[in-house]
């Protein structure tokens, strides 16, 4: 687990193990936007195969969608966003530097004690324009969400898909949020991306499938490796609610700086159809078989960022210690070892595959074990290059959970086909057959 006074630790570690770093580096960066390396971007990609598997391929009631970035102008229209995405903006009215004013402490002064000018609404959705025009006419926007893309979807994969009420659409994909004050790595950044599932109900058993998701999606954070000492929920009151919503409990995580949101669940209501039926002309009703009349379904809204999640995931499994683990080497002073004791689905690699020493005989033998298990699906590591405790180190380091070490035994008599397994937690270390 990171604390907070190590936070400087791990932002170096996760750019100098290819996990994360920002954007532009080289330019000097751009404002709270981030890039995921080799390890980071693999981490990434299984989280969310995790969350798709879960949420679509295991169940026979949701079903996937990819909705395009870009989308006709008038969707943002009806959903409300142009008119009512905004944030309160203030400006320190010495340095001119500015604030959202939902997060100051004081509403009338600046975090330096400056007086404030008066609050104004900003927009945090990013405009573009579409074709060779640039005016008002080819203006639209980068989404900020993915569920619009889903709702204005809605009737073509019901159809499609012949389903019937409850049933879910899920998109995972990136959106885009001019956020005023951005922070604390990539918890809030101005491109991130969303794993969103819209789930369609009676409005009847909208209280019932909404408690059902919040449970379903604190399990999964908890299955993640996350304790459920750092998860809590929190239920928003009235006043806070997004203009969709009729109510909202958010997924929270402990993050070194404080709990932070990690998934919302919303009861969206019918706002979202009715706001499309009636700016589109397209009817958006479902036939109710028992009752013969027609409705706008409920939507149940757990709503979770990738980049929060894996965050989360990175804080908590990032162990730090500052004398070798075995307590026989003493480390160079702000070089201590570092373990990251991800869970094992999630890491970047399954395994590692290492000669004990760059000889010819192993480098071949550990060269055709890496082919062996990259062949059954694993995600292996070949590595030849440095002693064999710097290399378990670099695995400690990304998160690969078993180590494979192909040594002399490894060729002739008795132990032939065998290697050394080394765990990356208990640094345990057996002869298996792999
Ligand atoms: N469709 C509902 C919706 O977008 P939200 O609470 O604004 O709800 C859902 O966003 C999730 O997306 C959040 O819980 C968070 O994990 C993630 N998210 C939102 N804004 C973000 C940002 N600026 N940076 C990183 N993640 C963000």
């Amino acid at each position: 687990m990171v604390e907070s006074d190590q936070l400087e630790n791990f932002v170096a570690w996760a750019k100098r193990r290819g996990v994360i770093w920002q954007s532009s580096e080289i330019y000097g960066g751009i404002g709270s936007i981030y890039d995921y390396g080799p390890v980071g971007v693999e981490i990434k990609n299984r989280l969310k195969q995790r969350w798709w598997r879960e949420i679509v391929i295991s169940r026979d009631d949701v079903f996937g969608l990819d909705s395009a970035i870009i989308m006709n102008p008038k969707v943002w229209h009806s959903s409300g966003h142009i008119e009512l995405f905004n944030d309160p903006l203030v400006e320190d009215q010495v340095t001119h530097k500015r604030y959202r004013l939902d997060e100051l402490e004081d509403p009338t002064k600046s975090p330096e004690g400056n007086p404030l000018g008066e609050p104004t609404q900003f927009n945090t959705m990013f405009q573009t324009n579409v074709g060779p025009v640039f005016d008002e006419s080819s203006t639209t926007y980068l989404r900020p969400e993915t569920a619009q893309g889903t709702f204005v979807n809605f009737k073509q994969v019901m159809d499609s898909s012949r389903a019937k009420i409850p049933f879910g659409i899920a998109q995972i994909g990136k959106s885009f949020r001019n956020e005023i004050t951005p922070g604390n790595l990539t918890f809030r950044t101005r491109e991130f991306e969303q794993m969103e599932l819209e789930y369609f109900v009676k409005p009847e058993e909208a209280d019932k499938w909404f408690d059902y998701w919040v449970k379903q999606r604190l399990q999964f954070y908890v299955e993640l490796g996350l304790s459920t000492g750092n998860l809590r929920l929190r239920k928003h009151p009235k006043s806070q609610l997004a203009h969709y919503a009729k109510a909202t409990t958010d997924i929270e995580y402990k993050f070194p700086w404080g709990w932070g949101e990690l998934e919302g669940i919303a009861n969206r209501g019918d706002y979202d159809l009715l706001q499309h039926q009636q700016h589109s002309g397209k009817d958006l009703s479902v036939f109710d078989e028992d009752s013969k009349t027609k409705y706008h379904p409920y939507v149940i809204e757990p709503a979770g960022g990738v980049d929060r999640a894996m965050l989360a995931i990175l804080l908590e499994s990032w162990q730090y210690y500052p004398r070798s683990r075995k307590g026989d080497e003493d480390l160079p002073e702000g070089e201590g070892e570092i373990v990251l004791s991800i869970e094992p689905t999630l890491a970047a690699y399954d395994a590692a595959v290492l000669p004990l020493v760059k000889k010819a005989s192993l480098v071949a033998a550990a060269k055709r074990l890496a082919k062996q298990l990259t062949q059954a699906g694993q995600h292996v590591f070949y590595d030849e290059s440095g002693s064999i405790g710097r290399r378990y180190r670099r695995q400690d380091e990304i998160g690969t959970p078993v180590c494979y070490t192909v040594d002399f035994e490894s060729l002739e008599g008795k132990t032939k086909g065998t290697v050394t397994a080394r765990q990356r937690d208990s640094m345990k270390q057996r002869r298996v057959k792999p």
